[in-house]
Formats: structure tokens, C-alpha cells, sequence
């Protein structure tokens, strides 16, 4: 069928509510109706898409945070952020909220915590009519790349507010006082503005609890930020992030109202998470299905680097953007990994044709043959022949000696 790529892609756009996306394809159809002579179905197009653009200005997805709720002056671009008195260097960055922010992927723990946060925010009145207020303070906390800075950059986003991110390395100062004054600088700073605070990587404050000759130091450092954290409450939200949980002072810990754990995507997340790291490329549902086989346990940060990696070894050789060419790619990609601990991976880059056994035998990775065939350029017949060849036991035997 004509145009069923871009067909493809609209309906993964709006299966993953990804209506920027969706709106990008729809537009893309159009053009290419136009260029095959359908102008009706093009016009046709072209006002769903008016329409569309019309309700959206009238509904913006965007939380109303009432100004009673989150205190301060506005912040402008022309405001300087505060800085370290010693060496010069600013405190922390200031992001104004942008429109269309594409959504990260979040597993649905995760996006119902966040959810209900942003719920919060758009229910004051009502929450306060039962005497409560919204949670004001939220710990993000989990491993490298799983997505964290951009989580509270689109809370940032979602509620309009600018957002003011200080990393706490950048608090640190070697000079005996200056780390205490800058954190209470910055929280002055964050309390007289109407924004959301975050704190990154917050696990810098642990590695200052190892150093013996700092201990008075120390003290002072987190009583300083506890203060800080309490009195924050009266002025506005707060987000702190952090990639090692236990590293945490549980007293700094316990002033965080929301945790929210974020990991690893899951298979349907690292689907998701593919097919919009191999944009603008159309990659069929097959494709992304082997890339997130192979990448299993993988960060989301490491799917977006493998990714573009693969886009780049394509763009170089010049060759198509179909399911095969992304298919030799991916394992000419893994084959240059230095090390590879899933196995999966480590089959693909050492014999594809062995990964094709490996797949069509394994009853989770639920796919037809003759889609295996058509996604990797083996073709069904050859499939159905990998399969019955066993060939990928002898890999695994050697990977488990
Ligand atoms: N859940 C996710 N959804 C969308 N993109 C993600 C996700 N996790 C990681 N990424 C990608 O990885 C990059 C790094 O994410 P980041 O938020 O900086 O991770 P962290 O702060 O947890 O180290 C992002 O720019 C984004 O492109
Ligand atoms: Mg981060």
C-alpha cells in the first residue's frame, strides 16, 4: 500500500499520545498527497490539522498554578543568577517553560506519580477545601540516564514555571563557610522568584561525608541545607535528584514529601523510547522489537546513544533506512561495544544469522516468521531454515563457559 510508512508512523504517534509527533506525520502525509494529485484528500488534511491547532491554543496542556500557591516576584531573562563570591562561577541555571515539550517515557508508576502531582497543582481549591496543599517537594532518584533532569525540566514545563537548577558540586567550595553561604544565596535567590528549585545531583553532599578532615565543615553544609529545605516549604517547589538513594542523609531524605524511583525502561518503554531516538527514520514495530531485545536493561540515555550511532552508520554508507540496513547497522554497532554483558547483544555482533535463530525459537520475543524475514532482509524461508538449525546454542554454550 502507497504511503503506509507514514501511515505507520501516525498511528505509533497516536498510540503513544504523542500528538506533536502525530501532528508532524499527518503533515507529512499531506505533502505527499499533495505531490501524488489527491488535493482533495490533502485539503482535507490540512483542515483536521487547523482544527486541531485551533483547540489546542484553546486548551493548553498546561497546569494553571494559581499565584497564591507558589509566591515571588516573576523571573526574566535579564535576571543574573546568584554567584560563588571566590571564584565567580553562577550557582545555577535558569530554563523558562517551552511549549510542545515531547513527554518523557515513563513507566506507569512513575507517570502516575507525576501525574498526580501535576493533578495536585491543578486542584488547589479543592485540596484546601479538605485543608491540605499540594506536595511541594519531590526526590527523583535512580541510576545514570534513566531520564531524571528531564523529568523535572517537563514538571517545570507542565506547571509554567522557570525552573532553577543548581548541581550541588557547584555549590562546593574548597573555601572553609563558602559552601554554606552559597547554598543559603541560592535558596534566597529561588525563594524570592516564583519557579521550581532543583537540586542535581545531590549525591555531591555524600561524597563531602567521606573526606575525615571535613567533618565540622559537614555538619554545618547539611544543617544549613535542612534549614533551607524546611523554610522552602513556604515559597515554593522543590525537586531534588539523586543516583544513589543511600548515599542520602535520611534526615534530607524524610523533607522530601514524593520519591520517585526511576529505572531501566521496560520492554513496551524501550520500544517507545526507539522508535523516537531513530526519528526521523520510520522503523517498523519488528525493528524496534529486535533493537529493545538486544538492548534489554539498557539506561535510556544508552538506547538514545545507540540510536544515533546506528543513524550515523547509515547516513556515512549512504545506505536505505529500512528494517534490514537498521538491522545491519544495530549489529555492526554492537559489534564495536567494547564489552557486551547481554547476551542477545552479544550474539547479534558476533553472527546475526545466529541471532535470527535465536529470536524465531524464543517464544517471548513474539514475532511471525515471515515478519522476522521481512524486518531483517533474511526473508520468511531462510528464517524458518535459522530456526530449525539451532544455531545460536553453540553461542550461548560458549557464553556461559
Ligand atoms: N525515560 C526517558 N524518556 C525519554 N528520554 C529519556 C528517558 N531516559 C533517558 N532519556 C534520554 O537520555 C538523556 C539523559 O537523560 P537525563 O534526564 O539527563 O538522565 P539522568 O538525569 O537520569 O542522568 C535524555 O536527554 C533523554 O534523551
Ligand atoms: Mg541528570
Amino acid at each position: 500500500m502507497e504511503h503506509f510508512a507514514v501511515v505507520q508512523s501516525i498511528a505509533r504517534a497516536a498510540l503513544t499520545g504523542d500528538r506533536t509527533a502525530a501532528m508532524k506525520q499527518v503533515e507529512r502525509l499531506r505533502e505527499r498527497l499533495t505531490k501524488a494529485g489527491a488535493v482533495k484528500e490533502a485539503a482535507t488534511l490540512e483542515r483536521l490539522l487547523g482544527a486541531v491547532e485551533e483547540t489546542r491554543e484553546l486548551a493548553p496542556s498546561r497546569v494553571e498554578v494559581s499565584r497564591g500557591m507558589v509566591s515571588g516576584e516573576r523571573l526574566t531573562a535579564e535576571i543574573n543568577p546568584p554567584i560563588d563570591r571566590e571564584t565567580g562561577a553562577r550557582l545555577c541555571s535558569i530554563d523558562f517553560p517551552k511549549t510542545s515539550q515531547t513527554a518523557p517515557v515513563f513507566s506507569s508508576a512513575v507517570q502516575d506519580t507525576i501525574d498526580g502531582l501535576l493533578q495536585e497543582w491543578a486542584s488547589v481549591d479543592a485540596l484546601q477545601s479538605v485543608g491540605v496543599e499540594p506536595t511541594r517537594s519531590l526526590l527523583i532518584y535512580g541510576p545514570p540516564g534513566s531520564g531524571k533532569t528531564i523529568t523535572a525540566r517537563y514538571i517545570g514545563e507542565r506547571l509554567g514555571l522557570p525552573l532553577i537548577t543548581a548541581k550541588i558540586d557547584g555549590l562546593i567550595s574548597s573555601f572553609l563557610g563558602t559552601t554554606a553561604r552559597n547554598i543559603a544565596n541560592l535558596f534566597d535567590f529561588a525563594n524570592r522568584y516564583a519557579c521550581v528549585l532543583l537540586l542535581d545531583e545531590f549525591d555531591a553532599l555524600a561524597k563531602l561525608r567521606d573526606d575525615p578532615q571535613e567533618i565540622g565543615e559537614i555538619k554545618r553544609v547539611v544543617n544549613t541545607l535542612l534549614q533551607n529545605l524546611d523554610r522552602r516549604r513556604e515559597f515554593g517547589i522543590t525537586i531534588a535528584i539523586t543516583n544513589h538513594d543511600r548515599l542520602l542523609d535520611p534526615a534530607v531524605w524524610r523533607r522530601f514529601e514524593t520519591h520517585v524511583h526511576m529505572g531501566e525502561p521496560e520492554m513496551q518503554a524501550r520500544e517507545q523510547l526507539i522508535a523516537r531516538f531513530l526519528e526521523p527514520i520510520d522503523t517498523g514495530p519488528t525493528t524496534c522489537r529486535i533493537f529493545s531485545y538486544c538492548l534489554a536493561g539498557r539506561s535510556g540515555a544508552d538506547l538514545e546513544r545507540t540510536c544515533s550511532a546506528v543513524k550515523r552508520a547509515l547516513a556515512l554508507k549512504n545506505d536505505s533506512h529500512d528494517g534490514p540496513a537498521l538491522f545491519r547497522a544495530l549489529g555492526e554497532i554492537l559489534a564495536r561495544a567494547p564489552h557486551l554483558d547481554h547476551l542477545p547483544a552479544r550474539i547479534l555482533a558476533k553472527d546475526p544469522e545466529a541471532f535470527i535463530s535465536l529470536i524465531a525459537n524464543d517464544a517471548n520475543f513474539g514475532v511471525k516468521q515471515a515478519e522476522i524475514g521481512d524486518a531483517t532482509g533474511f526473508g520468511q524461508s531462510r528464517v524458518s531454515d535459522l530456526k530449525k538449525s539451532k544455531r545460536h546454542l553453540s553461542l550461548m554454550d560458549v557464553a556461559h563457559a
